[in-house]
């Protein structure tokens, strides 16, 4: 969101619209927050904190998605293969929050049944903890794009965000300038 000013502005115009200035982000706002949301589920899609899923071992011989998996596999699914692939996905190394939002109702739903990407999963074995992780990560999201402003040091021309060669995890350290933007009294005091 640092690298792409114009969608950066759009959540903060997000929260000063349907929160303000005089107080914090809170739960009962996350209704509202939708483009934060879209701005969450497109991270999520674009850069998977790790590259598989949980293994699976499939009980019966079946057929998924065209792909006949005998009874027994241990079935490995690629979040980076499902959220990068261009057939299911256009344009996929762009970060677009917007391809989440629901062209009439302008709503994000959390999960995705149809597979796909990946992040929480799906069916029974799909993750429990999808309100709770979702609303923990989607307050953290909103309070720090409410609370502060972001930029990169002068001497960068924006956020590195290349992986390394061993996880999903970034290649050089994340350095960003935070300046607080609300008043005072709604920060800790140090
Ligand atoms: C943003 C936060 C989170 C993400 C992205 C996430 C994602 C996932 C994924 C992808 C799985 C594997 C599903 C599968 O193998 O099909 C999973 C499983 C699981 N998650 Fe989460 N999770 C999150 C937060 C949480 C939280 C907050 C809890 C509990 C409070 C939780 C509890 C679990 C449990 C117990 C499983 C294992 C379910 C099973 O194997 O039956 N998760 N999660």
């Amino acid at each position: 969101m640092i690298n792409e000013p114009s969608i950066l502005k759009r959540a903060v115009a997000e929260l000063d619209h349907e929160v303000g200035h005089n107080r914090l982000v809170e739960e009962r706002d996350l209704p509202q927050l939708n483009y934060i949301k879209a701005c969450i589920k497109e991270a999520f899609r674009l850069h998977p904190f790790a590259p598989f899923n949980f293994p699976h071992v499939s009980m019966r011989n079946t057929t998924v998605a065209g792909y006949f998996i005998p009874k027994g596999s241990h079935v490995l699914l690629s979040r980076p293969g499902l959220g990068w692939n261009p057939n299911v996905w256009t344009d996929p190394m762009r970060f677009d929050p917007d391809r989440h939002l629901d062209a009439e109702r302008k709503q994000v739903v959390r999960s995705d049944n149809e597979l796909r990407l990946l992040s929480f999963s799906t069916g029974r074995r799909g993750c429990p903890g999808v309100v709770f992780g979702s609303t923990i990560t989607t307050m953290m999201l909103a309070r720090m794009v409410q609370g502060f402003t972001w930029e990169v040091p002068q001497n960068e021309s924006g956020v590195n965000l290349v992986e390394n060669h061993d996880d999903l995890a970034l290649a050089k350290p994340l350095v960003v300038i935070a300046k607080p933007r609300l008043p005072q009294h709604l920060y800790l005091k140090g």
